[in-house]
């Protein structure tokens, strides 16, 4: 396992559109997929993209799991996601607060769709056509959106600022590390 090193906001591979990944059964690639599933962890996030390690491919790790960060997120087991599709979507806009590892210390809210129709490949390279909704679908629009050099702090209208850790404590009574 090797250790990867986060990017943050500003680098310029994090605002690139990421390649399809053609060997899904490459060792690298599949070594890169637990260091990638690690490093989530490291860091307690609930959901890790290629890009945000400085890897351009399309691929991230969806892993919600409570935690300092995220104390209200569902458990699910690490899920890698390859060459991901959103196919369609369903219920409202919601609104509702994102952080990201690689904007480090801040809070926003962001309008999502409440479910999404999916297509993605898992690591063996099978296809999958899931449908998603809250919590989970918030974070796979969010992760996608890596992939297409998006961060949430663009997603977010215009009347909506984003908050510093303590303005978020002061705005939601919930005390997140950075
Ligand atoms: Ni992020």
């Amino acid at each position: 396992m090797s250790m990867l090193t986060l990017l943050t906001r500003g680098n310029p591979t994090l605002a690139q559109r990421s390649e399809t990944v053609e060997d899904i059964l490459n060792p690298e690639f599949q070594t890169f997929l637990d260091d990638l599933i690690q490093s989530g962890e490291d860091n307690m996030g609930v959901g890790i993209a290629a890009p945000q390690v400085g890897k351009n491919l399309r691929a991230f790790i969806l892993a919600p799991k409570p935690s300092k960060r995220y104390p209200n997120a569902p458990e699910m087991p690490p899920m890698p996601i390859i060459n991901p599709e959103i196919l369609g979507t369903f219920g409202p806009i919601e609104k509702d607060w994102e952080g990201c590892l690689s904007v480090p210390g801040f809070r926003g809210k962001v309008p999502r769709s409440h479910g999404l129709h999916v297509r993605f490949l898992d690591r063996t390279g099978a296809s999958h056509t899931m449908s998603l909704e809250g919590f989970v679908a918030r974070v796979f629009q969010h992760e996608l959106d890596h992939l297409d050099g998006i961060l949430y702090p663009e997603r977010m209208d215009k009347e909506d600022r984003l908050l510093d850790l303590d303005e978020f404590f002061a705005e939601t009574g919930v005390r997140v590390p950075r």
